[in-house]
């Protein structure tokens, strides 16, 4: 991290350029606190890395120029990627109930990458690793094809309003780019407590030609899937939560 910013300076979001693909979250600025700070400074030099910018530290790549997961966790596993980690509760208890798959956690929001990275050291995880910036763009660029284990994406913001439906990831060409990243017989794991998104989520899948749902409709809470505060909150709205899981099955 350059040494003259602060973290929050250092890690901001440049405007959406025109041209580009429209962004999936909202860039906020949020007051991180001593220990997120600290988390920041210490661990995202080790455990981090930014999807776009040089300065905060780019992945290791491939000599074809895409994500070396093998450099980057230390070894040969199956790889998840979890899209919009949020606070990173669910991604450390995860990771740590499964240290045969490694996790690569991509938020946007700088507050939730300091407070994972925190999670993971005090646990001892060496199966986590945590990406700043815009997963879409992450896929797109350097994740190759069929490379990944599982995909989820737990929560994402619903942009409820009309005019924001088309920020939602869930959406036809974010799911075909997703399952490409997939191996065969890879998973696409999607939550959310907004019931129109989850419908939205069944037909998005429904739709995909490579991807098989084998439930009749939503999947069983699967236990693996921790609840998060985020969830919480929901349940305790009267929203309960919907689980789409598929499979790429060509
Ligand atoms: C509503 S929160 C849910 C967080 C978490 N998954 C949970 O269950 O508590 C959705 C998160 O996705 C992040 N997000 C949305 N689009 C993203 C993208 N394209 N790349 C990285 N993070 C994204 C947002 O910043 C936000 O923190």
């Amino acid at each position: 991290m350059p040494a003259d910013l602060t973290p929050a300076d250092a890690f901001r979001h440049a405007p959406n350029a025109e041209g580009e693909p429209i962004r999936t979250f909202h860039p906020r600025r949020a007051a991180l606190g001593e220990r997120r700070t600290t988390a920041l400074t210490d661990l995202f030099p080790r455990l981090g890395f930014s999807v776009h910018d040089p300065d905060l530290g780019l992945p290791p790549t491939t000599p074809d120029g895409l994500l070396d997961t093998v450099a980057l966790f230390g070894r040969t596993a199956p790889v998840v990627l979890e899209i919009g980690s949020g606070m990173g509760d669910a991604t450390a208890t995860m990771a740590a109930a499964d240290p045969g798959r490694d996790y690569l956690a991509v938020e946007a929001h700088l507050p939730g990458i300091a407070n994972l990275l925190a999670l993971v050291d005090d646990a001892g995880l060496t199966n986590v690793r945590v990406a700043h910036g815009d997963a879409l763009d992450l896929v797109r660029r350097l994740v190759a094809e069929s490379s990944l284990d599982a995909v989820h994406v737990y929560f994402p913001d619903p942009w409820p309003k009309a005019r924001h439906h088309k920020r939602r990831i869930i959406a036809p060409a974010h799911v075909a780019l997703l399952r490409s990243r997939l191996r065969l017989g890879g998973t696409l794991h999607c939550a959310t407590d907004w019931a129109p998104y989850a419908e939205q989520m069944l037909e998005v899948v429904a739709a995909d030609p490579g991807l098989t749902n084998p439930h009749e409709g939503y999947a069983p809470r699967p236990a693996h899937r921790p609840v998060t505060k985020f969830e919480q909150r929901g349940l305790d709205a009267g929203r309960p939560s919907h689980d789409v899981i598929a499979t790429r099955t060509r």
